[in-house]
């Protein structure tokens, strides 16, 4: 074959801006973001979080503070998640469903600001209010999670945030049963309506670290691989995608992100629902801190790295450059 007839000029379609635009394959919407917000025991507490430069603790009475910059910069969907005292603190995570917890009162505080503005997704888990820091009951006798035990304490807690105003439930525990369980208690409570995005594929993770240190929920011992995936297998996460789906999950997440998007698109190939990615605190804080040793272009490997979660099949993508990410995609710079 001549060299000046090739088959292919993949070049052609890369000329300039405006044809790399047209054939663009990965169109990123601000719409499909959600950012997570971080709720601190106290009054009056605006304070950044050490293990996330950047990101920050609000108390109940100023958390619409960061709500309102985050509209602003083009975000209108939360995740919220709790820190407490460890003195509020106990072995079956009671502040995670009291009506008086912090989630409960951040969720009345926001919707009574903000009403249908906004969705608010609640995490329904134990691990930032048990005193042992795992995501479940414990058995007495083996010291190991509890199941079954633990769908009761996730029924009860979903509900309250529900009746408090979550829009979207999202349970992150890994127990078995969990979206059925959820789903049944919705249900028989008159909630057919509300949607559940489960955090089906949800791995053992060393990039969950960050996170623990700002809701001081890392295990009192051993760890969390009897319930959460070990990272060698992606079998199982298609397995635990489809259970989750016939068991009544909306929306079906993958966690992390980075190091996950075989994953990402494995999931995506076999379901017709919506896929979501969390890109998790480990991710944020290695590009953050990398961009702040001048050792890579924070904004430049934010974008490309969130472009890959979304070319991988994520629809939605949680991550706390949401605000960051929507003004790029507003510039039209993703
Ligand atoms: C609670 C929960 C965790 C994360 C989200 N929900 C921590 C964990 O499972 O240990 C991690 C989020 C992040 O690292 O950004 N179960």
């Amino acid at each position: 074959m001549l060299e000046n007839n090739l088959i292919g000029r993949g070049r052609r379609l890369r000329k300039n801006e405006l044809i790399r635009e047209l054939v663009c394959e990965t169109k990123m919407s601000k719409k499909s973001l959600i950012y997570p917000i971080f709720l601190k025991t106290g009054n009056n507490v605006l304070e950044e979080i050490p293990s996330l430069l950047g990101q920050y603790h609000y108390s109940v009475d100023r958390v619409c503070e960061g709500i309102a910059t985050s509209i602003d910069a083009g975000v209108d969907k939360f995740i919220l998640f709790g820190a407490i005292e460890e003195m509020q603190k106990d072995e079956f995570g009671s502040n995670a469903s009291n009506e008086d917890g912090i989630i409960q009162q951040a969720l009345r505080e926001i919707k009574g600001q903000f009403k249908d503005k906004v969705q608010l997704i609640t995490d329904v888990c134990m691990c930032e209010y048990t005193s042992h820091g795992h995501c479940g009951v414990l058995n007495q006798c083996t010291k190991s999670v509890d199941n079954d035990e633990t769908l009761k304490r996730l029924r009860e807690i979903a509900l309250s945030h529900v009746e408090f105003g979550a829009d979207i439930l999202a349970p992150s525990d890994m127990m078995d049963g969990r979206v059925l369980a959820i789903r049944n208690a919705l249900d028989d409570a008159g909630h057919k309506e509300l949607p559940i995005m489960s955090y089906s594929v949800k791995y053992s993770s060393s990039f969950y670290n960050p996170f623990r240190d700002a809701v001081d929920s890392e295990p009192a011992f051993g760890d969390r691989k009897s319930y959460q995936m070990d990272y060698h297998n992606v079998r199982e996460a298609l397995r635990e995608a489809s259970t989750d789906t016939i068991e009544g999950a909306d929306i079906l997440m993958v966690k992390p992100a980075l190091s996950y998007l075989d994953v990402i698109s494995k999931v995506k190939n076999i379901t017709n629902s919506p896929v979501a990615a969390y890109s998790v605190s480990g991710e944020y804080a290695m590009i953050k801190n990398a961009g702040l040793a001048g050792i890579i272009n924070e904004y430049d490997v934010m974008r490309e790295t969130a472009t890959s979660i979304y070319r991988a099949g994520a629809d939605i993508l949680i991550s706390y450059f949401a605000k960051e990410l929507a003004q790029a995609m507003e510039k039209g710079d993703m």
